[in-house]
């Protein structure tokens, strides 16, 4: 059992894969993923996947509960974190340029790359759903305040909400735009990679122009008394204010950052992977720090931070000032695109770990078939899509919230760990991308993820492991048994 747990899978030097050769399936003929993402595409997904509900929604309560206008330096906290992690994953997904991200049996053995592959679900299947929910919230203030349209109100939210440890009936039927949303993106990958990162880019088009907007007209109005004091006092509570909380702040603000590693799961359909990968997972991760820091100083100096713990907290400051509210549509419009681009990366991000997982024999072989016209794993895009409508459309996703970035972080530490394990155990592998200073670098990084880990841990340790025993459970009553591994045995 335990030999079983531990066996890792051959690691190969992707050399061939340069020429357009399909990393895997080509000797039986099958079609495989199409090659064709350049490093312009990569940093557009990324972008795609990591400006959306964090900057919209969720900076303003980090900034009025907890870091005051120091959510700058919680934005720099977190990104460092990710940077460390992200420097793991551009070595690694340079070296093993296969679809699946940190899922990965070359380093840890299959019991441990299996629980990644898992907590990788956790993070795009339910990031997926939760930001589909926070879409269906724009959208629906969209239409109905903005264009004063009617909108069925038994179909705005899930039928049960979350409320001191118990669900109620929230006297609503499902969350219908949450499911149109992740329909119709599912569609768009059904038909291919080339179309979905198009429309990727003219999304994040739209929303990095909207963010300049806000930025270009807000700095004009911005009062700089507003930035002290910079670290509000502690107010005698662990993470309220004072440098516990700008750490607290970043352990919330770190889901902004969530989804550029999602980036590496577009390997498999990468031109040139070893050059490529890196400079699409630092170069978005770069972009989006810079644009944060700078969104963050522009709202904290619009607004006295106590005032920005709302939904909403750019169209707040907006409304704040007669002449910005123009803005305001604007930014409505380049939030509900801005969502849309991370539910179409956290979902492509899905289907291409369950791919990988499946190619492996460690999920059906469902999930691994690739459409011979549009070669996408269409199969697994319907099935993924399925269940994340179902969660999005049913589940009061505020339960969801915190799981996403504890399968995140989990994974992220695996990957700064797996990487000075693949340091040690193939030392001579090509590597067209090394860490630099990795014996700081990786450790420093996997501490910090574990130590964010276990601060939301101990808030939802529960659903966490019943989570886990699922997927144990999936794993010993048929991964196990089917894994492609027990042929070369
Ligand atoms: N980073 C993504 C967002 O902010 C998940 O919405």
């Amino acid at each position: 059992m335990l030999k079983t747990l531990l066996r890792v899978k051959p690691v190969e030097p992707a050399a061939h894969v340069d020429a357009g050769e399909p990393v895997e399936g080509s000797l039986q003929g099958e079609a495989t993923l199409k090659r064709t993402l350049t490093a312009r595409h990569l940093i557009l997904l990324g972008m795609g996947a990591v400006i959306g509900a964090g900057i919209f929604v969720v900076t303003g309560q980090a900034a009025a509960n907890h870091a005051g206008p120091a959510i700058m330096l919680s934005f720099v906290l977190a990104g460092l974190a990710c940077a460390f992690a992200g420097l793991c994953y551009a070595e690694f997904a340079a070296m093993i340029p296969v679809s699946g991200s940190a899922y990965s049996y070359a380093t840890l053995g299959e019991g441990m790359a299996w629980f990644i592959g898992w907590c990788l679900v956790l993070e795009y299947l339910f990031a997926s759903a939760s930001v589909a929910v926070g879409w269906s919230a724009y959208m629906i203030s969209f239409l109905t305040t903005t264009l004063n349209l009617p909108f069925p109100d038994a179909l705005t939210a899930a039928p049960v909400v979350w409320e001191d440890g118990q669900f109620i009936a929230s006297g609503k039927l499902f969350n219908l735009p949450a499911v149109l949303i992740v329909a119709a993106i599912a569609g768009l990958l059904y038909v291919g990679v080339t179309q979905s990162t198009f429309v990727n880019a003219i999304i994040v088009a739209i929303k990095v122009t909207v963010i300049c907007l806000f930025v270009g007209f807000g700095a004009m109005y911005v009062d700089p008394a507003n930035w002290t004091p910079f670290i509000p006092e502690n107010t005698g509570t662990f993470g309220e204010f004072g440098w516990t909380g700008v750490f607290r702040a970043a352990s919330i603000v770190f889901f902004a950052y969530i989804g550029f590693d999602a980036v590496s799961t577009a390997a498999g359909e990468t031109r040139d992977p070893q050059r490529n990968m890196p400079i699409g997972l630092l170069g978005s991760l770069a972009v989006c720090t810079v644009i944060y820091i700078i969104v963050c100083a522009v709202l904290t100096g619009l607004l006295p931070y106590t005032q920005l713990g709302t939904d909403k907290p750019v169209v707040t400051a907006l409304e704040t000032y007669a002449k910005l509210t123009w803005l305001k549509t604007w930014v409505e419009i380049g939030a509900i695109a801005g969502l849309s681009s991370v539910i179409l990366v956290m979902m492509m991000g899905q289907t291409r770990v369950a791919y990988t997982i499946s190619r492996d024999g460690l999920l059906p072989s469902i999930f691994g078939k690739v459409h011979a016209k549009y070669r996408t794993p269409h199969l697994s895009t319907v099935i993924v899509g399925v269940i994340a409508a179902a969660l999005a459309g049913l589940v009061p996703l505020s339960v969801l919230g915190e799981l996403v970035a504890m399968g995140t972080l989990l994974a992220f530490a695996t990957v700064c760990i797996g990487i000075l394990v693949l340091r040690r155990t193939k030392p001579d592998m090509p590597r067209s991308f090394r860490v630099p200073a990795v014996w700081f670098i990786a450790p420093a990084g996997a501490l910090i993820c574990l130590g964010l880990f276990a601060m939301a841990f101990a808030a939802h340790w529960l659903v966490f492991v019943l989570w886990n025993v699922l997927g144990v459970a999936i794993y010993l009553g048929y991964g196990m048994r089917h894994s492609k591994l027990n042929k070369r045995a």
